[in-house]
């Protein structure tokens, strides 16, 4: 009895890890972005920017990309380090994650934008 009941834990841990691996490959990994200058990356956070103030009223003004990491196992998904002027002239780095939608109608889709201004 005791014995068989190890053997079902052990099982079940290895249908646990067997289970919850190919989970963690379909999220996929986050690369960071070779080149943050390249136009699109910057278009996209932009596009984030935009997006946000059309959801506040912060009146934020999109400055640059500093850095950003990329995720293309399901659709493509930027997680960006996006500077942006506020509207009191000051400076402020905000992370927002979006999707890349500029196959289709609008540039961006925005996941989320942090933290609130
Ligand atoms: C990064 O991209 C920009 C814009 O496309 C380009 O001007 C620059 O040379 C690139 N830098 C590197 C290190 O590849
Ligand atoms: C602008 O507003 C933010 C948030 O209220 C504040 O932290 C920051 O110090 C202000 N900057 C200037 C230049 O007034």
């Amino acid at each position: 009895m005791r014995t068989s009941l190890l053997l079902f834990l052990a099982g079940a841990a290895v249908l646990y890890v067997v289970a919850a691996t190919p989970t963690a490959a379909v999220g996929g990994e986050w690369q960071p972005i070779g080149n943050v200058s390249d136009p699109h990356v910057q278009g996209l956070g932009k596009c984030a920017v935009y997006e946000q103030n059309k959801v506040t009223n912060c009146g934020l003004m999109f400055a640059k990309v500093v850095s950003g990491k990329v995720q293309t196992s399901s659709g493509t998904r930027y997680l960006l380090d996006v500077d942006a002027l506020r509207l009191n002239g000051s400076h402020k780095i905000y992370q927002a994650e979006v999707v890349d939608q500029s196959s289709g109608g609008s540039a961006c889709k925005l996941v989320s934008f942090g933290p609130n201004c």
